[in-house]
């Protein structure tokens, strides 16, 4: 037998008890007589002692241990003498009376301790000892009881997990896919699937009324912190259903996942429509553990001869609370990060109510106090409030400028903590967005959600008008999961491919399966996919989904462990009929 106990397990009441422990050597430090290793495992860590007045060689031996050496250690535990309240076996050491070095360890390129002296780059190359540090362990603990949880309570609501396969064909209208080139039928590829979504539709026509599966998805997409090129979906179906089962069966999910997970009860969700969304908050995504909701002020600023808010097609204002004392440097530099390429404000206004209750704006010039002082009713400021404003030519642009605003003084003045969850339904998104890139309307969603069943007129009048039977769950500003209500009538599918611009024949060649499957009685279906990742990450409190992600790619979409993309040798491309245009 390898261990009587892990590294992580033993208390004072195990005292007097002889015990073998293996594990790795995290650090060893020589006091007087004594040498101290900490030895780690998945568990924990446990202090070995060997005292050089009880045993000499054994203590010689263990000044020889370098960092991550794997040992097997026997001895008996004892309360230590001074103990370290930081660790749950910080009463405790074992006094040392055997030995074993079951492997020696290059020196690791980096300390493998909560606070690593590694920076991202050399972590990710040696990713499997960056796993050995606790905190990243953690958050693959977390990730495993997320999951098992999302299976008990599926399982127990009637889902089956049904797998899909991995080799599918390329769709158009998401994002980019992944292609693997098939050697069988030369010239031809299969793609990696964006989502099981026309899998689980015709499993509905299967009759497989309630469907999940945990699954990997590819998405060809420039990466951020919230993105990678293989995530992780939670996907579900169900039959028989109208967005309201699904909003309860989900949220419901949500619920369990919050309460076994983090101990919280969280409220009902509250339900805002994408209009509201973006009228208010910019995004379709708000973070709601703030209120600084964005306030209309055309009416208010317009007509005073200032040039910039008198031409604009949108002014729109938030006010933070307490905040005039902002002094004219934090201005200034909030008014650069406006003007940043990736933002692309003009320039900000800004109007400070003083302790008298009078208002001090950047444009003072322009509007008596009179006017500053409609604007601060119209804001709903106090003392010791700052109002921001915002303005431009482009509405929707300058609610994302202002969203972004919003977003950043809500980090500045604390609101966004990351142990508070703010949880909601974003409902009835818009059936199409334009596309500038392919100048045409595209689905927001997919090109299988059903229009709402009211705006269905409108596909022939004004088809940007109409919305869908879709809803995102949104927490702390990460949308964690969408979905719509399908559409299931073979005729309405017919005709959403058409305003999205295809042909007939087009239509049959892409997605006639679905299509001649839904001729063989398809039931009214809907779903959603929850990303695992950003679920998991937001419970752990993480920057980026790729700290819960065991082997993440990084902004390059490289796995720089595995060295992985790379290239492949001319066999390999000759049996694939594949000829590579190598740069000179
Ligand atoms: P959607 O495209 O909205 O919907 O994806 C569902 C959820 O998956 C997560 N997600 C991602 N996570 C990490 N990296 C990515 N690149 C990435 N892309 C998406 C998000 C998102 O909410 N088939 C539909 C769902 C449905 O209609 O049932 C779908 O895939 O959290």
């Amino acid at each position: 037998m390898y261990r009587t106990h892990t590294c992580g397990e033993l208390r004072l009441s195990n005292v007097g008890t002889e015990v073998t422990l293996a594990g790795w050597v995290q650090r060893s430090r020589k006091m007087g007589s004594i040498v101290f290793v900490d030895l780690r495992d998945r568990y924990g860590i446990t202090q070995l002692a060997f005292n050089d007045g009880i045993n000499a060689e054994l203590c010689e031996q263990a000044s020889h241990l370098g960092r991550e050496f794997v040992v097997q250690a026997t001895g008996t535990v004892s309360e230590r003498e001074s103990k370290n309240k930081n660790i749950a076996t910080g009463d405790i050491e074992i006094i040392v009376s055997k030995l074993t070095v079951l492997n020696a360890s290059d020196t690791p390129p980096f300390t493998i301790e909560e606070n690593s002296d590694g920076g991202d780059d050399l972590r990710m190359k040696y990713r499997y000892l960056d796993l050995r540090r606790e905190c990243v362990r953690r958050n693959l603990e977390l990730r495993h009881k997320f999951a098992f949880e999302v299976r008990r309570y599926l399982d127990e609501h009637g889902f089956l997990e049904v797998e899909t396969p991995v080799l599918v064909n390329s769709t158009p209208e998401g994002a980019r896919d992944f292609v693997v080139p098939s050697r069988m039928n030369p010239g031809q590829f299969y793609a990696l699937p964006q989502s099981p979504q026309t899998l689980k539709q015709l499993l509905m026509v299967s009759g497989f009324d309630r469907y999940f599966q945990i699954v990997k998805c590819f998405r060809d997409e420039d990466l951020r912190a919230d993105r990678q090129p293989e995530f992780t979906q939670i996907d579900c179906e169900m039959s028989f259903v109208e967005q309201e089962d699904i909003i309860q069966m989900f949220e419901g999910m949500s619920r369990h996942l919050f309460k076994t997970i983090k101990g919280i009860d969280v409220p009902e969700f509250p339900r805002m429509t994408w209009a509201d969304a973006m009228k208010y908050y910019g995004s379709d995504k708000p973070d709601t553990r703030f209120d600084m909701r964005f306030v209309e002020l055309m009416d208010v600023m317009k007509g005073y001869g200032f040039g910039v808010f008198d031409g604009a097609a949108y002014i729109g204002g938030i006010c933070a609370k307490g905040a005039a004392t902002y002094t004219r440097k934090q201005l200034d530099q909030l008014t650069e990060f406006v003007k940043r390429p990736q933002i692309g404000a003009k320039g900000m206004v800004y109007a400070r109510i003083e302790a008298d209750g009078s208002v001090k704006s950047s444009v003072d010039k322009f509007y008596p106090q009179e006017a500053l002082q409609k604007l601060k009713t119209a804001m709903n400021a106090e003392a010791g409030d700052l109002i921001l404003i915002l303005s431009g030519d482009d509405a929707m642009r300058v609610r994302k400028q202002l969203c972004e605003l919003r977003l950043e003084m809500g980090t500045q003045l604390g609101l966004r903590d990351k142990n508070k969850y703010s949880c909601l339904w974003v409902i009835d998104f818009p059936m199409y967005e334009w596309s500038d890139e392919e100048q045409r309307l595209m689905a927001m969603h997919h090109p299988f959600t059903s229009p709402k069943p009211e705006d269905i007129p409108l596909l022939d009048t004004d088809p940007a008008a109409v919305r869908a039977n879709a809803y995102d769950m949104v927490i702390n500003g990460v949308e964690v999961g969408g979905g719509s209500i399908r559409i299931h009538d073979a005729k309405l599918q017919q005709k959403i491919f058409e305003i999205l611009g295809f042909t007939p024949e087009q239509a049959q060649a892409k997605f006639g399966f679905l299509m001649n499957a839904f001729k063989f009685g398809a039931p009214p279906h809907g779903g959603l996919a929850y990303g695992l990742d950003r679920f998991v990450s937001l419970f752990a409190g993480l920057d980026s989904i790729r700290d819960c992600i065991a082997f993440p790619k990084n902004n390059q979409g490289r796995d720089v462990m595995l060295g992985a993309p790379g290239v492949i040798d001319q066999k390999q491309l000759d049996e694939l009929e594949i000829s590579v245009k190598t740069q000179a």
